[in-house]
């Protein structure tokens, strides 16, 4: 494709300098973060060079918490715009000397940091750093409680399927509960108009006063019935303390997601999951493999491409 024929990105200013949660987003922001996320995903399909938007800033990714694709999605992200990117390898850091989260972040900002991706456990750590720290800050995954940018690629991953958000009903599967992903993504489907479910046993099903309007199933078979996306979710032991590997006993023959237990959705419904998968825990692997129906790596996709829309909205858009 010659440069005159690429599409251009969306036009739009963009005044917001940090992503901690997707309630921070209003729709025209989303729409926005949508449509850059796809003009990106324009570049790296046709392994053409990105415009250097981020060259010469510095984007520190700073993880105290495992992560494969979101810490080397946004990496890659950051490269692909140009920017110089920092790892901080947070096992050798000086937090193991006592120092404060709060401080190896206003340590690391005062190199001289332009934005600073987080993940941490801390509740509230986010928002807190975005407002002492002279940089943007955007939330990697926080806890159990938020994963911004992960609801924002799972959108974008959907609408590489469908036409719009507005009216699918997707069903989210399995450990809810301890799923900042489901929260999320249940968040900004429901601002874009798609209807959630809720399947899983009673266990791992968020507290009643926490998203009161979604319904919630105790059956796959109920729970997935006409559904257009099913989402599967890992069962994340270190966040259920003691006792936590008993959840699994049990679950993939009741709530298992396979060829056969999809049948019980539309003819063509979509597999989601945001990984890491374990396979015959939540899903099938063969199931989690199929193109047909899977649209797992093309999360993985959509994730480097949301991240370079959201590394350039938010750090060179705000200004
Ligand atoms: C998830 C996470 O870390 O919240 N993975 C991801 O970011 N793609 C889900 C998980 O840990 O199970």
């Amino acid at each position: 494709m010659t440069p005159a024929s690429r599409p251009s990105p969306p036009s739009g200013a963009f005044s917001s300098r940090r992503l901690i949660s997707v309630d921070d987003l209003s729709i025209d922001e989303i729409t926005f973060l949508l449509n850059l996320a796809t003009y990106y995903a324009g570049f790296l399909q046709r392994s053409d060079p990105a415009p250097g938007r981020l060259a010469g800033r510095t984007q520190i990714n700073l993880f105290f918490e495992d992560s494969t694709r979101t810490n080397l999605s946004f990496e890659l992200a950051g490269k692909k715009l140009g920017a110089d990117v920092i790892n901080v390898p947070v096992s050798a850091s000086s937090i193991h000397k006592g120092e404060s989260l709060v401080d190896t972040a206003q340590t690391l900002a005062a190199m001289g940091a332009d934005v600073m991706i987080v993940r941490a456990k801390e509740e509230g750590l986010h928002q807190k750093l975005s407002e002492i720290l002279n940089c943007v800050v955007m939330n990697g995954g926080a806890g159990a409680f938020e994963h911004p940018t992960q609801a924002l690629l799972d959108a974008a991953a959907i609408l590489s399927e469908f036409e719009t958000i507005e009216g699918l009903t997707i069903a989210i599967c399995g450990d809810i509960k301890h799923s900042r992903v489901a929260g999320s993504d249940t968040t900004l489907f429901q601002k874009l108009g798609a209807k959630v479910r809720f399947v899983g046993p009673a266990d791992l099903m968020p507290d009643n006063n926490q998203f009161a309007d979604v319904e919630r199933y105790g059956s796959l078979a109920d729970g997935i019935a006409n559904a257009d996306v099913v989402m599967g979710l890992r069962m994340q032991f270190e966040r259920m303390g003691d006792g936590g590997a008993d959840a699994a006993q049990g679950y993939y023959e009741k709530f298992g997601l396979s060829h056969d237990t999809i049948k019980l959705a539309k003819p063509d419904a979509k597999i989601m999951h945001p990984g890491p998968m374990n396979r015959g825990v939540e899903i099938d692997g063969a199931l989690a493999d199929d193109p047909d129906r899977s649209l797992i790596l093309r999360q993985v996709f959509y994730g480097v491409a949301m991240r370079m829309a959201c590394l350039d909205a938010f750090v060179t858009r705000g200004e």
